[in-house]
């Protein structure tokens, strides 16, 4: 059992639990969930998505962290090593290439939207130091944002930079210490945003609007996509978690630290909803039409009436670009890993590589809003085809493979000696039989469903 990782180690189990905690709060709590919601209707969503996080989103945390942690590589390897030494076939391997392909096509999305939320901060420090002009129209401002080609690869561009900086350091220098001091500094700002939301006389609305279900909006399409939300918004499903469990101190409670990464993420995604809903409603936009721009239209609202609204809103896209960020170092890091291990190159020229080819697929998605607005696949644009064959398709099924290999093709032994041995004996079986059928059975069910395969 091999006990460090030639990628580095977390310091601690805390620095563990801060740097899963980045990675797994970041734009899927604060942009991706309130649009989501949204866009379903409210309260049933929120309530299936709920049962995913703690049926489906539990399991499947602890089972990557106990095959990363065991495996102590990058996925594709560590699942090569153990399939070897269960006697399993190596075809396991392929969960691990499906992560990092979906790694891939996520951050090349994803940092096309953090390249939105850096653009948003620099707005509101150009109007603080007195050299830009205020958003009066924030719908305006977001349409001439996405209509810009050369503006949108720019912020992306940026972003990727920042992003490539860290994982070419590696996982000890850098990650640990911005972690720790801004994630709480952003939970602060949402707590005040929450403050406002409360003061517009709106709250109630909102807690109604996310927590009072309509079950006529009940379908397999919503199940699938709160499904996907609960993968997207834990970093789950395409081997990120698994890569940092391989960093984890072998002293470290698995179950504690995985649970622990969870509620945090939920309690994000939920005071980022109770925050910005009122927000929505207050200034009587259609929380259904608000897509993707959701909260880069309601929110400069919010921000040009609150007492220091300009550097409020500065601090608010800042720290949300640095949540995005702590998460993007998570979707290079499996696919940097990998290559680490398996060719002559540095982590830095791993990361350069990584970096790059997702830049270029990202222009993908910055050239859907614009020259490219026009090319649907499926009805969607390609932006949004990105999102949802990921997120909703790639997600799920690696997630229902990191369950079965973990439940199935590891020992009982091997996953009992990982999840810890003081874990009482029910919560080893509640996990395991989760993980073996429960999380699969779920999975595949909504899945077919979604598909009218019954
Ligand atoms: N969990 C991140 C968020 O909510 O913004 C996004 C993400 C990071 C998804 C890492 C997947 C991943 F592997």
């Amino acid at each position: 059992m091999q006990t460090s990782s030639i990628h580095g180690m977390w310091s601690s189990r805390l620095a563990f639990v801060l740097a899963a905690t980045g990675s797994a709060v970041g734009l899927g709590n604060i942009w991706r969930f309130p649009y989501i919601t949204s866009e379903n209707g409210g309260g049933a969503f929120v309530l299936v998505y709920l049962v995913c996080i703690f049926l489906v989103g539990l399991p499947v945390m602890f089972s990557e962290i106990v095959i990363g942690r065991r495996g102590r590589m990058s996925p594709i390897n560590s699942l090569k090593e153990l399939s070897d030494d269960a006697g399993k076939t190596r075809a396991w391997m392929g969960l691990g290439v499906l992560g990092v392909i979906a790694g891939f096509v996520i951050l090349s999305f994803y940092s096309v939207v953090a390249g939105w939320t850096l653009h948003y901060g620099f707005l509101y420090f150009k109007e603080l130091i007195g050299m830009g002009q205020p958003i009066t129209d924030p719908a305006e401002t977001f349409t001439g944002l996405l209509a810009n080609a050369g503006e949108l690869t720019f912020w992306h561009g940026l972003f990727m930079l920042m992003t490539v900086a860290v994982v070419a350091l590696g996982v000890e220098k850098g990650l640990e210490r911005a972690v720790s001091i801004l994630m709480p500094m952003l939970f602060v700002l949402l707590l005040i945003l929450l403050g406002y939301g409360i003061q517009t006389g709106h709250f109630m609305e909102a807690v109604s609007f996310l927590f009072r279900p309509d079950w006529s909006q009940l379908s397999f399409g919503m199940v699938v996509t709160a499904l996907g939300q609960a993968f997207f918004t834990l970093s789950l499903g395409m081997c990120a978690i698994m890569t940092y469990g391989a960093y984890l101190p072998s002293n470290a409670n698995i179950p504690a630290v995985g649970t622990t990464v969870a509620i945090s993420d939920t309690v994000v995604a939920l005071i980022a909803g109770l925050a910005i809903f009122p927000v929505v409603i207050a200034f009587g936009i259609d929380p259904a039409g608000g897509g993707a721009g959701l909260i880069f239209t309601s929110l400069p609202l919010a921000f040009a009436e609150m007492p220091f609204g300009i550097a409020y809103g500065m601090a608010f896209f800042l720290l949300l670009s640095v949540a995005a960020w702590t998460s993007s170092i998570s979707l290079m890091e499996p696919a940097t890993a990998y290559l680490v291990e398996s060719t002559n190159l540095s982590r830095k020229g791993a990361a350069l590589c990584v970096a790059a080819v997702a830049w270029m697929l990202g222009l993908v998605s910055v050239f859907s809003f614009n020259l490219w607005a026009e090319v649907s696949i499926g009805g969607r644009s390609l932006m949004d085809a990105k999102d949802f064959v990921t997120s909703e398709i790639m997600l799920p099924i690696g997630g229902l493979l990191t369950a079965l290999f973990a439940g199935w093709a590891l020992s009982s032994a091997i996953s009992r000696e990982e999840l810890d041995n003081k874990m009482p004996n029910w919560a080893y079986t509640a996990w395991l039989w989760l993980a073996r059928v429960g999380a699969p059975g779920l999975i595949l069910i909504v899945m077919a469903g979604r598909l009218e395969l019954f």
